[in-house]
């Protein structure tokens, strides 16, 4: 089958998937000079329909040669051959005959998005509300020799300052039950993950995940050799009697579903808490970003309601510091932990205690509480704004999803609706693994409050009925 898109021939012939085929032909294309830098491309619904594959099967194909450096996209004005792509070809190594595992075919860098014109991105917190000057000062005073002296391959299981914190935190926030020696910290939640699925995941293990859901957990998951079975989540989160037998995992973000926003109900949490325990299977609590929390009083974690050492609780300082920052933390139940140390130790030891040391102390002197409490008022603000207008401006196209907690929300299009999408704004599609869910997923830690309504007046543009 072969295709003209306006001057170049896409061939879809060869091995590999249709994402794989467009992106070499593409790629051999400006290799060799039949698209130029600085031409442009058609947009990727286009050349979907007219090779007639899925959008997402395009899209994959533009991301991953806009990550190589090839193709560069311009917001508002589309995909162009990168100025400097030609020269690619000289200083590349050569190309040599080294494969992946199978299994990394399918694995494609994610994302990281460039701000649009309105910074809706999602799981952003807002960098110019990160108490910078005080971190500095914090950074400063770990950093002397006392400190380093001390800095060698200790205990792979973190800054013991941290953990101790980590632990009287997570209580007193979130009512989760630990001990300073429960704590592992680790960079990121992802790396949390990651310990975990070399513990738990034998290749071919059944693990569900939510759907619609995080997709750097399932692909973590998948790249352990993991099957997902993918299943839906409702008003009340996660479908409990969807879970097929075969899973011994789950993984669940009860607090904030990732990314519809609903929290998971008491008796879906009670539900979930009694099949882990009859099937002897694991739960694996993500609680990303619930700390931002704008109504209502949070219904207590997984964890704290479990009484047979099932769950696994796992926390991230992304949204509450920054993700640059690389701390999360995982609390197990106690017989995983020798294994879980020796996964830490065997990936990377023990991090940045240097980042560890000042979070430490930042979390002693209050000031995380006090960061957060101020945050929130800023970003409950944001989170008002935006449901306010989706409710009064948008309803005859979208209905938002009720959230009251972290840093984005879900609006679900409605039957009828149809939304030509903005490169700006999320689509509930790239959490989908099954059938796709139409939607918007909506940012707002990024966004400044003034930006709102001409972001939305914007976005409005984009709907028809
Ligand atoms: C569901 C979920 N889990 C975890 C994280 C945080 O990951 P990390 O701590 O690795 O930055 C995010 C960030 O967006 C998330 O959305």
């Amino acid at each position: 089958m072969t295709e003209v898109v306006g001057p170049i021939h896409v061939s879809l012939a060869g091995r590999g998937d249709l994402t794989t085929r467009i992106y070499r032909e593409l790629k051999e294309s400006i290799l060799d000079g039949r698209l130029r830098p600085g031409e442009r491309l058609p947009p990727t619904r286009e050349l979907a329909q007219r090779l007639e594959v899925a959008r997402n099967t395009a899209a994959a194909a533009y991301e991953r040669l806009t990550a190589e450096g090839f193709l560069v996209a311009r917001v508002g004005s589309g995909t162009f051959v990168a100025a400097t792509a030609q020269k690619r070809r000289a200083r590349a190594l050569a190309g040599g005959d080294i494969r992946p595992r199978p299994i990394w075919a399918a694995m494609q860098p994610m994302r990281t998005q460039e701000p649009g014109a309105y910074d809706f991105r999602v799981g952003l917190p807002d960098w110019r509300l990160f108490p910078l000057e005080t971190w500095r000062r914090l950074v400063n005073s770990e950093l002397r020799a006392a400190v380093l002296r001390s800095a060698d391959y200790r205990d792979p299981a973190g800054h013991p300052a941290l953990r101790a914190a980590i632990a009287r935190y997570v209580g007193i926030a979130r009512s989760v039950r630990s001990s300073t020696e429960d704590v592992l910290v680790t960079h990121g939640a992802q790396q949390g993950l990651d310990l975990i699925a070399r513990l738990l995941i034998e290749p071919g293990a059944v693990v569900a995940v939510e759907e619609p859901g995080y997709p750097p957990a399932r692909q973590l998951f998948q790249s352990h050799g993991a099957s997902l079975a993918a299943v839906a989540v409702d008003g009340e989160g996660i479908d409990v009697q969807a879970i097929p037998r075969a899973a011994k995992l789950v993984y669940v973000t009860p607090s904030h579903q990732f990314p519809t926003g609903t929290p998971m109900s008491l008796a879906r949490r009670t539900a979930l808490l009694e099949w882990a325990q009859r099937r002897g299977a694991v739960i694996i609590e993500d609680d990303y970003d619930s700390e931002f929390r704008f109504s209502d009083r949070p219904l207590e974690p997984l964890q704290s309601l479990d009484r047979a050492g099932r769950v696994i609780y796992v926390g991230s300082f992304s949204k509450t510091m920054l993700p640059m920052l690389r701390v999360g933390f995982v609390i197990a139940p106690v017989s995983l932990q020798p294994a879980l140390h020796a996964a830490k130790q065997l990936a990377d030891w023990r991090g940045d205690l240097v980042t560890q040391g000042a979070l430490a102390r930042f979390i002693d002197d209050g000031l995380l509480s006090r960061h957060i409490r101020k945050a929130t008022r800023v970003y409950a603000a944001r989170h008002e704004l935006i449901t306010a207008t989706l409710r009064e401006d948008f309803s005859s196209f979208l209905e938002v999803v009720p959230s009251a907690a972290g840093l984005h929300l879900c609006a679900m299009l409605r039957p009828g609706a149809s939304y030509e999408p903005v490169p700006w704004i999320e689509t509930l599609a790239q959490y989908c693994a099954g059938p796709v869910q139409n939607g918007l997923v909506i940012g707002y830690g990024a966004i400044q409050l003034d930006q709102i309504t001409p972001g939305l007046r914007r976005l409005a543009r984009s709907f028809t009925l």
